[in-house]
């Protein structure tokens, strides 16, 4: 147990017992020392949801996720030519097919630290003249089996968007801007016409771009202060745009939040605030002091940044006159603290894990006016939801709770009011039990309850009340769960997965709701149309 823990409510309980025995003293009735019951009274919490109270369109993108050529993520994860388990191109049909269950909108590509070495002209034409590189972020030989067509292709498989980051560690101006010249010109044109050689006759039409990789870190090659990264990123920026003007950019936000990570953002935002469309930020978290509160409680430091950089766009949008918005993409997020290079990232995760990854699409559900991108890393073996080896593959907890947010939370964010008990942990201070966002799909006519009960030990009846109309007679309840929350899967036990179940919650306005300890439910019901 967590001596650390203090339940706000046990403090209510005492301020009552006190205020009893003054009653009871006053009255000269207290002949014996009175206490107050040793359990205190069960919690019971109240969402109220009114469609009309909006925060923000959520972006399906929020969904997304990340492959990076390091360790087993594309080679021997999304590609394994020789194996019985790929398709013609070499592509593990096994991890295909539940990378498209988890429903990921966009994948971002080559890295990552790798980015900041690779020239992405080794990874184009025929494979076998393709050089063999040292690849200095993760002490690799990179073979370039994988380049940019490969990937495209496995985009257009996925029926995901793709999201190219480019090389502003080693790399050039030039590099950056024949790169998009290369995807996204027709034709007519040296780069335009050697993808057309290459096999691609038509664009591939890339979208996003980051604009290199954390390159606020001392262990990215290339690593710049902010001044030097705004200037040379400014510069690559143009010439992007410059190449195609429907690209959007995406510059190198803080990747840690330690020293002067607020400066870092300030002045990448003061160079970029004409070209970049997104700032990126990354966060992984840990229970490294085995601390179950105090991880559940962690994500406060990820809405916590959120809400500082936001403020940061909008003092910068004070200084432009562009007319577009800046938005966050937080292009790298995860659990990640006990696998690194020596085990090749290949995190095994639990349900605590789960809950937290949860917790952080709740973050950006919560803040969807803002958030518009977001990339899970990564995808395949490395800090991954999906593991795969030779015999096959199978499903990590944190695979379950991405896949729920990115099937059914979708439409517009709501400002839902959460009325519960709270708890400290350490340094964060005022957690609330239940951890909730909420979504109105209007093409659907449903309404989403995303909530992750923190309280390990204690279900939390709730009452859930739409101040906007009646609900449906029924809803569709899935659920993330497991016995303890350390339990992980395996290749052979799925101990952690969601359950689906219909309830019935009465087609008034209210219903009520028990969480059980140690979850993430997924409520979702249909608006009455009355
Ligand atoms: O995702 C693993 C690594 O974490 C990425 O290469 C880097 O961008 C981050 O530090």
């Amino acid at each position: 147990m967590n001596s650390m823990i203090k339940r706000v409510s046990a403090r209510r309980a005492l301020t009552r017992s006190v205020r009893m025995m003054l009653v009871l003293s006053v009255l000269g009735l207290m002949c014996v020392e009175y206490y107050a019951p040793a359990s205190e009274p069960k919690q019971r919490a109240r969402i109220k949801i009114d469609v009309e109270r909006k925060i923000g369109e959520i972006d399906p993108k929020i969904y997304g996720n990340f492959i990076e050529h390091l360790g087993r993520c594309i080679y021997g994860g999304i590609y394994d030519p020789e194996s019985e388990l790929a398709d013609g191109d070499g592509f593990r049909k096994d991890v295909l097919d539940a990378a498209k269950q988890l429903g990921v909108t966009i994948l971002r590509w080559p890295g990552g630290n790798f980015a900041s070495g690779y020239h992405w002209e080794d990874g184009i034409g025929p494979k076998e003249k393709r050089p063999k590189r040292i690849d200095l972020a993760w002490g690799a030989v990179e073979s370039n089996a994988v380049g940019t067509d490969e990937y495209i292709r496995f985009c257009r498989k996925l029926g995901t968007e793709p999201y190219i980051c480019v090389n502003l560690g080693t790399g050039t101006w030039d590099e950056a801007r024949n790169w998009v010249e290369y995807c996204n010109r027709k034709s007519g044109t040296y780069y335009s016409d050697l993808r057309i050689k290459n096999g691609s006759p038509e664009p591939h039409n890339v979208k996003y771009w980051a604009l290199g990789n954390e390159m606020d870190g001392d262990w990215q090659m290339g690593h710049r202060s902010a001044e030097d990264y705004g200037k040379f990123a400014l510069e690559a920026a143009k010439l992007m745009k410059w190449i195609d003007r429907d690209i959007k950019l995406i510059a190198c936000g803080s990747s840690h939040f330690g020293g002067d990570w607020v400066e870092w953002n300030r002045t990448v935002l003061r160079y970029l605030k004409d070209h970049a469309d997104y700032i990126a930020l990354h966060t992984y978290l840990g229970n490294r002091d085995r601390d179950y509160y105090r991880f559940l409680g962690s994500t406060t430091d990820v809405e916590k940044r959120i809400k500082i950089v936001e403020g940061l766009i909008n003092e910068t949008m004070t200084k432009t006159s562009r007319q577009t918005p800046i938005y966050i993409a937080f292009d790298e997020w995860n659990v990640w603290y006990r696998a690194w290079i020596d085990k090749q990232l290949e995190e095994t995760y639990t349900l605590e894990d789960a809950l937290v990854v949860a917790q952080f699409l709740n973050c950006f559900v919560r803040n969807a006016h803002v958030v518009k991108i977001a990339n899970m890393a990564q995808l395949v073996n490395v800090i991954a939801p999906i593991r795969a080896d030779k015999s096959g593959m199978w499903l990590q907890t944190i695979y379950y709770p991405l896949q729920l947010f990115a099937t059914h939370c979708q439409g517009s964010s709501l400002d839902a009011l959460v009325s519960c008990d709270r708890y400290e942990a350490g340094r964060f201070k005022d957690v609330p039990y239940l951890d909730v966002s909420c979504a109105h799909d209007p093409a659907s006519g449903s309404i989403v309850i995303n909530v992750v009960n923190r309280h390990r030990d204690e279900a939390i009846e709730t009452d859930i009340i739409s101040q906007a109309g009646r609900v449906a007679d029924k809803a569709m309840v899935f659920e993330v769960n497991g016995s303890d929350p350390s339990v992980e899967n395996s290749a052979s036990a799925q101990a952690v997965k969601s359950i689906q179940k219909q309830v019935d919650v009465g087609g008034k306005q209210q219903f009520a709701y028990s969480f059980p300890p140690h979850s993430f439910t997924v409520i979702k019901v249909k608006m009455k149309m009355d």
